[in-house]
């Protein structure tokens, strides 16, 4: 990424169906904090990346009834996206754009 945008809005949907969804995001100065999303739920975080440093990383933790996987959400090496929309699923988040999704799976 040539410029990373001024502020990032990571934007997550439990698309696990019928089940809750537990969230906790961190970064390594910040802790979110847990959020629990029904099924089709949202929860938002925004933060201004780190423009010198090119080093923000959020990663969260994803509970649910029968798994529990964490996930780097918002790397800035990889991320190129001001509104970061993803859709979690129990196979791995899947990053949301206008034409198409891209899964990843969980590695850990
Ligand atoms: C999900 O959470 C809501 C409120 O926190 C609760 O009322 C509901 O029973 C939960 N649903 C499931 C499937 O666990």
């Amino acid at each position: 990424m040539l410029f990373p945008p001024d502020k990032v809005v990571v934007s997550i949907y439990n698309v696990i169906t019928w089940k809750n969804l537990t969230v906790h995001c961190k970064d390594k100065h910040h802790d979110l904090g847990t959020h629990v999303l029904q099924y089709g739920g949202n929860y938002k975080f925004s933060f201004k990346p780190n423009f010198f440093a090119r080093v923000t990383l959020y990663f969260c933790r994803f509970s649910w009834e029968g798994g529990s996987h964490s996930f780097d959400i918002y790397d800035e090496d990889r991320d190129d996206c001001s509104l970061c929309v993803w859709n979690v699923l129990e196979s791995g988040p899947c990053m949301h754009y206008a034409k198409y999704d891209e899964c990843f799976a969980w590695k850990h």
